[in-house]
């Protein structure tokens, strides 16, 4: 990959927790404007790698590079400038309770980029237009909604401040089929649409195959298989197959 051209690059990235290994020799590239989609069986660290891009969690060796720059030593304020080009759905939707609707997704750009009151409030709206969900809902707590709802929500957040690298953790688990696709959608929209590098987490091999320009898989610490997707849609790869056949039978146990 052409160093000018790479967003993202992680070096052979190290993680444990209590003695027990979860990442174990990560080497990992995002190219600019390229989209990357991760798989893997629960449990196997796909979030905690997320988390350690996004500087949430310190890796015990390895190293992270954003644009060329290595993250993994950078003071609080020195990460400021990183944090600020990075939008995130969290797994679990992470909206806070105590603040609205319109609040939730205007945060960042009342907190970083200092957008007036009024106006954040009226991109809000525009937002949550542009997710599907009416404006009457803009006063209301995140905790008053349903989980689709909040996932929504939680996506008009993650691009509010139109950010150039978006991570999306589990974007469509828990979501009906209809509403799955409207978020794939969502999410490929405003991708493309500003041009962002995305890192998308999934269990759904069929959201995956939308969204992705390349998938990796994650398995026992290790990218396991990684390619395009025309690759991934003919591989004969025994983890692959296993996961899109959803079989008990295979190199993944249980
Ligand atoms: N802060 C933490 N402290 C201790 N253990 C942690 C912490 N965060 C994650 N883990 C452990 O790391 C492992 C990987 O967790 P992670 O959440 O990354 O899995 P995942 O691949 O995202 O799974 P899922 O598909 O279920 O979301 C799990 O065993 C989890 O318990
Ligand atoms: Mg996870």
């Amino acid at each position: 990959m052409n160093k000018t051209n790479t967003k993202i690059q992680i070096k052979n990235l190290h993680k444990a927790f209590n003695g027990k290994a979860v990442l174990s020799g990560i080497n990992l590239s995002v190219a600019k404007g390229e989209s990357l989609v991760i798989i893997g069986p629960s449990g196997t660290g796909k979030s905690v790698l997320i988390k350690n891009i996004l500087g949430l969690i310190k890796p015990d060796q390895g190293k992270i590079y954003i644009d060329s720059i290595e993250t993994t030593h950078l003071s609080e304020s020195e990460r400021q400038p990183f944090y600020t080009q990075m939008g995130m759905l969290f797994q679990g939707g992470a909206l806070f309770d105590s603040l609205s609707v319109w609040e939730n997704i205007s945060f960042g750009l009342m907190e970083s980029q200092k957008m007036p009151e009024d106006v954040a409030r009226e991109e809000a709206i525009s937002l949550l237009k542009a997710v599907g969900l009416s404006s009457k809902i803009a006063d209301h707590s995140p905790a008053d909604l349903s989980g689709g709802m909040q996932k929504r929500v939680s996506l008009a957040r993650a691009v509010a401040t139109k950010p150039k690298i978006m991570f999306f953790d589990e974007p469509t688990t828990g979501l009906d089929p209809i509403m799955a696709e409207t978020i794939n959608h969502l999410i490929i929209d405003n991708v493309k649409k500003l041009g962002a590098t995305a890192v998308t987490i999934t269990h759904d091999i069929h959201s995956a195959s939308m969204i992705a320009d390349r998938i990796a898989m994650l398995y026992d610490g290790k990218i396991v298989w990684e390619g395009t997707k025309a690759e991934f849609e003919k591989t004969k790869d025994p983890y692959i197959l296993q996961m899109k056949n959803r079989s008990s039978k295979g190199p993944i146990g249980n």
